[in-house]
């Protein structure tokens, strides 16, 4: 189908497809997934690959500008965000302003649409050059909203990354880097959130990719699209599930370890609870990156030396929920998320901190969309309804209602 030619198509039939489960917003070439088999590619590259060979900033490029880089078209990549990576002192400010309780979600959502102000020029793109200085500007400064916001609700001092080193570590010397004291990488734990990052970096129109997208197609800017972005991501059916598992995963160990109790609880129909990480709108089989995820668990924390009952607690569920008609016939398996956290627990990473760092991983997936849906000159993005409230009535003053 030539899509192009339905553009223009208001014909009075509108289709209505609560949840959007069998309706496509666009034409994409960014990633493939399929989820009765279980695959997924970003750019035609299969996930399994770059998780094992790839680092995230590889993958964050092939996801933007459409291949891997060569050594000279990364090198200056990385130079370029770089270039751009300080953040207004006045956005301290900001940061400073939230109570102690503020969500991560919500502060980091609050000063990326706060950068907008401080950089105005990244509004207007006009141009694909005007487009690489907003993108090269987002990749540098979100890291270091992303590394402000853990050390703000740490109660830390705020860490600046270094020109020697590469994104990742330069994400985790911002986060982790004690005062007065020589910060040493743990390659295990960069390896790991390394093979985060790219798990989490794409996956076509889900919930806050579809945000980006229809925000963006207003012509808001792109800062102001990833902060709608961010709110999408951070509800616990999305992005939130992964601190929600964590949070599950903490009770029932709490409750004495009874994952039959959880099981029956979350087939209960009386009862709201659902097992978190569990089940997919897109995979019918089996999420390709939770068996990534779960195999890089089992080494992070054994290379870490770490025994964490939890991951028995999750490896039991699973086992349960595998065999379990109710689970089986819907086609319920772990996402993404179900084993996520415990590795973000093992590297010393706040529940709270979870949801933050997946949208670390996605920025490049929602800026690659947003650049593919302005370069595509898409129309801006206005779904239609079926009006079910009342007919015509006359007004009534109020005196007489
Ligand atoms: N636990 C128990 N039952 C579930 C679960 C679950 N985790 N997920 C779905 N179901 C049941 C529903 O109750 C429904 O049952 P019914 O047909 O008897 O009414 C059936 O499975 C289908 O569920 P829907 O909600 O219609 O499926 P949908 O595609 O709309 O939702 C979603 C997908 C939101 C991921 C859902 O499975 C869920 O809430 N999972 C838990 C939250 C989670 O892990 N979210 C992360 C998703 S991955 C990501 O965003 C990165």
């Amino acid at each position: 189908i030539d899509i192009k030619s339905l553009r223009g198509a208001t014909n009075g039939v509108i289709t209505i497809d609560p949840g959007f489960k069998n309706t496509g917003s666009c034409e994409s070439a960014i990633t493939f997934l399929d989820g009765e088999k279980g695959i997924l590619r970003y750019r035609g590259y299969p996930i399994e690959q770059l998780a094992e060979k790839a680092d995230f900033l590889e993958v964050a490029y092939a996801l933007i500008f459409g291949d891997l880089p060569t050594k000279e078209q990364l090198e200056k990549f990385h130079a370029d965000i770089k270039s751009k990576s300080v953040v207004d002192d006045d956005v301290k400010k900001i940061l400073d302003a939230f109570p102690k309780t503020a969500h991560p979600m919500g502060i980091l959502s609050s000063l990326t649409s706060a950068l907008t102000a401080f950089n105005p020029s990244s509004v207007n793109v006009d141009s694909e050059e005007d487009m690489y200085r907003a993108i090269v500007k987002i990749l540098g400064k979100f890291p270091v909203l992303v590394a402000w916001t853990m050390r703000k609700k740490q109660g830390l001092p705020l860490n600046y990354g270094s020109k020697s080193l590469g994104y990742v570590e330069n994400i985790m010397k911002m986060m982790f880097e004690q005062p007065n004291e020589d910060y040493e990488m743990n390659t295990i734990v960069k390896d790991a959130l390394d093979k985060l990052l790219i798990l989490h970096a794409d996956h076509e129109q889900n919930c806050s990719t579809s945000t980006v997208r229809i925000v963006g197609s207003s012509h808001a800017g792109l800062f102001a699209s990833l902060s709608a972005g961010i709110s999408a991501l951070w509800g616990p059916l999305h992005g939130g599930a992964n601190q929600a598992v964590l949070e599950m995963l903490e009770a029932i160990k709490e409750d004495g370890g009874d994952t039959k109790k959880y099981m029956a609880k979350a087939k209960d129909k009386s009862d709201p609870f659902r097992l978190m990480g569990f089940g997919h709108r897109v995979y019918k089989n089996f999420d390709p990156r939770a068996k990534i995820i779960k195999k890089a668990a089992d080494e992070v924390l054994n290379n870490l030396g770490v025994d964490d009952p939890i991951l028995e607690i999750a490896k039991g569920l699973e086992k349960e929920a595998l065999n379990d008609p109710y689970f089986v016939d819907r086609k319920l398996y772990p996402n993404v998320d179900f084993y996520s956290g415990i590795i973000y627990r093992a590297m010393g990473i706040p529940v709270e901190m979870f949801t933050v760092m997946f949208a670390l991983g996605r920025l490049p997936g929602w800026i690659a969309q947003w650049k593919e849906m302005r370069l595509n000159k898409e129309p801006i993005g206005r779904p239609r309804q079926i009006y079910t409230g009342e007919t015509e009535r006359s007004f009534t003053p109020i005196e007489n209602r």
